[in-house]
């Protein structure tokens, strides 16, 4: 990188992640390439490069990284064998190709936690029905499988009750070639998550911790702060940042744990990039997520994490039966004060993550059902006044 112009960074993916990544550049005076597979993906329609091609290709991931001093992702469906050909041909990887293989791989990052001696439920590689019924025997029922790799949105996750439960799963498994690996079920009083911004060099910033709210596998709903105690947010946050430290992730690190019924912590997943528990920092933090990626994979400081407003809610928009056209209800969810609207000009489908509304309030309980008012409004599942969720 030379200080007569700006670095390039590249994104590998073009979801909304790297939409809000490319949203965050514009103010640092920063112009983002993106790998996408179609032109009308959420952030090849705002990029100013896009380059076509699957970031499963090395040609695709090659031309990228040529346009760019610096290539990050929007997200780790990649092959972590070819990020290692990357940097070994030069081009710098941020997160490094090392970082990405735990971030794609539930069994790497239960390894790296057990190792860590950090709390997770208990785990392993099931590749039959044997295997998971020892495991049954060990830790009892339900056991919760789960895809090692490619799984997103409680796709790629399952609770079964029963060795015929397990042997249903398995066999879908089987015919996908997917790993399967067995994990304890916990018994979750919430969910929580943190983020931590990393530079190579170690210069680190914590986020506060929120609690994401799941229906079915998938984010609704984010708060922060999370209603959990001082002591436990303290022991959550500093779990996430010894996992960035001990991993070396630069960027975005997004560690979701559990609250047990027993009040105790458990950590459950790593992303190695901004993630959807963070999008409330876009208005509720001083620096969002998105910025804080950039400057952290460009080795730049870090800006701070502390929230703009006591409470702050984020709602997903997510596409149901009835969404149909989002756009002609924006005007009514606009009309609603103090929402912040961000849609990713995504096609509706069902389940589908299409935007996000942000509320910064006095408290949660208020700009959660202004929040969750205005989501409703826009994915066409409600919205009137009676249907508010109050926290
Ligand atoms: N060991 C467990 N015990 C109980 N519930 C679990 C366990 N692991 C996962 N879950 C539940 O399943 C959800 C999805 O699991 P996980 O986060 O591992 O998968 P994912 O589909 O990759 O999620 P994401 O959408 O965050 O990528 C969790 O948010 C939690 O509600
Ligand atoms: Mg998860």
């Amino acid at each position: 990188m030379t200080e007569s112009r700006a670095p390039r960074p590249g994104i590998v993916g073009a979801g909304q992640l790297a939409r809000m990544m490319v949203q965050a550049a514009i103010p640092l005076g920063l112009t983002p390439a993106v790998l996408a597979t179609a032109p009308d993906e959420s952030a090849a329609l705002v990029a100013a490069r896009s380059l076509i091609g699957p970031p499963t290709s090395l040609d695709a991931l090659r031309s990228l990284a040529a346009v760019s001093d610096v290539v990050t992702f929007d997200h780790e469906l990649v092959d972590a064998a070819l990020l290692r050909r990357l940097e070994a041909e030069g081009h710098i990887l941020r997160p490094s190709a090392a970082v990405m293989a735990v971030g794609q791989d539930k069994w790497f990052q239960r390894r790296e936690l057990e190792q860590l001696g950090l709390p997770a439920p208990a785990f392993r590689p099931v590749p039959d029905l044997a295997a998971v019924e020892e495991f049954a025997a060990t830790y009892g029922w339900p056991v919760v499988l789960k895809a090692r790799r490619g799984g997103y949105d409680g796709r790629g996750v399952w609770v079964v009750h029963s060795p015929a439960g397990a042997a249903e799963v398995l066999v879908g498994a089987r015919a996908a070639g997917t790993f399967m690996l067995a994990e304890e079920w916990i018994a979750i009083e919430r969910e929580i998550a943190v983020l931590v911004a990393r530079r190579p060099a170690g210069e680190a910033v914590t986020y506060p911790v929120v609690e994401t709210v799941q229906r079915d596998g998938i984010c609704h709903e984010v708060l922060a702060p999370a209603p959990i105690a001082t002591g436990l947010a303290d022991s959550a946050r500093a779990f996430a940042l010894h996992i960035a430290e001990a991993l070396g992730v630069t960027g975005i690190l997004a560690v979701e744990m559990f609250v047990t019924r027993a009040g105790t912590l458990v950590v459950n997943e790593l992303a190695v990039r901004p993630h959807n528990s963070g999008h409330y920092s876009i208005e509720g933090c001083v620096t969002s997520q998105f910025e804080n990626h950039l400057r952290a994979v460009l080795d730049w400081p870090l800006g701070a994490s502390g929230l703009t407003a006591p409470a702050v809610v984020t709602a997903n928009v997510l596409g149901a039966p009835q969404t149909g056209d989002l756009m002609s209800r924006l005007p009514d969810a606009l009309a609603l004060p103090g929402v912040h609207v961000h849609l990713y000009g995504k096609a509706a489908r069902p389940g589908r993550k299409l935007g996000h509304v942000t509320v910064l309030g006095a408290v949660i309980a208020e700009a959660r059902a202004r929040a969750g008012r205005a989501a409703a409004l826009l994915a066409g599942t409600g919205g009137a006044e009676g249907s508010e969720e109050a926290a």
